[in-house]
C-alpha cells in the first residue's frame, strides 16, 4: 500500500478546528486492493450515525466490491475519465435518497441535503482509516438508476469510490498534475451575517 501525501503539509486553517477536517481529501491513485467486509462496515457504519430530519435516514448505498460481479456493472456507470481510475478501487458506490417522509408520503426538501451528511460521515472515516474516498458526479444518472432498479421515490444523488492508497505515478499524467490537496477559499467569502451580500463569493 502507497503512503497517502500528509494533507496537512498542503492546507492551513485559518481557525482551530478538528484535524480530521484536512486530512480529508479526494486523491485517485488507488492499489487495486480489496478492502475487509469489517473495514466496509465500518465506512457505512460512520454514514450512519449522521443527522438528518425527522431523523429520516434517507441515505441508502448500493455498492459493488472490486473481487465481485457487481464491480463491473458500477464501473460501467462512470464516465470514462472517472473509469480510468476508478478501475483500481475497492468499491464503488452509488448514493441515493429517499425523496418523501416515511411518516406522511410529503416531498422532503433536504433529502440532498441529509444524504451530503451522510457521506461526508463516510469520507471522514475513510480518512481516519488511511484509505481513499472519492466523490463523483460524472457518471449516468439515468442509467445508474435502471440498471441498479432505483424506486421512483428514491433520488440518484451521486456515486464515490473507495480504496487504499495507490501510486500516484501510475495515473494518466493529466490526472497526476492533479493529485495533491486542494485549498478553499476564504471562511469570509463563503458566511455572511444577515442578508447575502457583504464578501459572499458569487
Ligand atoms: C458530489 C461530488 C462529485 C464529484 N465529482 C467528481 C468526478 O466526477 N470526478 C472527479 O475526479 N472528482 C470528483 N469530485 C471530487 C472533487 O473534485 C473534490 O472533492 C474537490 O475538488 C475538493 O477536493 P478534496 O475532496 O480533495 O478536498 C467530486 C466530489 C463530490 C463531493
Amino acid at each position: 500500500m502507497s503512503k497517502l501525501p500528509n494533507a496537512e503539509e498542503h492546507r492551513k486553517a485559518d481557525y482551530p478546528i478538528e484535524p480530521l477536517f484536512i486530512k480529508r481529501w479526494s486523491p485517485r491513485a488507488m492499489s487495486g486492493e480489496s478492502l475487509s467486509d469489517s473495514e466496509i462496515m465500518s465506512l457505512f457504519e460512520a454514514a450512519r450515525w449522521a443527522p438528518s430530519t425527522y431523523n429520516e435516514q434517507e441515505w441508502r448505498f448500493l455498492y459493488g466490491r472490486r473481487e465481485t460481479a457487481h464491480f463491473q456493472t458500477f464501473l460501467d456507470l462512470l464516465m470514462e475519465t472517472n473509469q480510468a481510475w476508478c478501475k483500481h478501487a475497492a468499491l464503488l458506490c452509488v448514493v441515493l435518497a429517499r425523496k418523501v417522509f416515511t411518516h406522511n408520503g410529503k416531498p422532503n426538501p433536504v433529502h440532498l441535503f441529509d444524504a451530503g451528511s451522510a457521506w461526508e460521515n463516510l469520507a471522514l472515516q475513510t480518512a481516519r482509516m488511511g484509505l481513499v474516498a472519492h466523490g463523483m458526479a460524472g457518471f449516468h444518472f439515468e442509467k445508474a438508476r435502471t440498471v441498479l432498479k432505483v424506486p421512483d421515490e428514491f433520488a440518484v444523488c451521486a456515486m464515490f469510490a473507495v480504496g487504499r492508497p495507490g501510486n500516484p505515478d501510475e495515473l494518466p499524467a493529466e490526472l497526476r498534475e492533479r493529485e495533491k490537496p486542494s485549498g478553499r477559499r476564504p471562511v469570509q467569502q463563503t458566511v455572511c451575517e444577515g442578508p447575502f451580500g457583504g464578501t459572499l463569493a458569487r
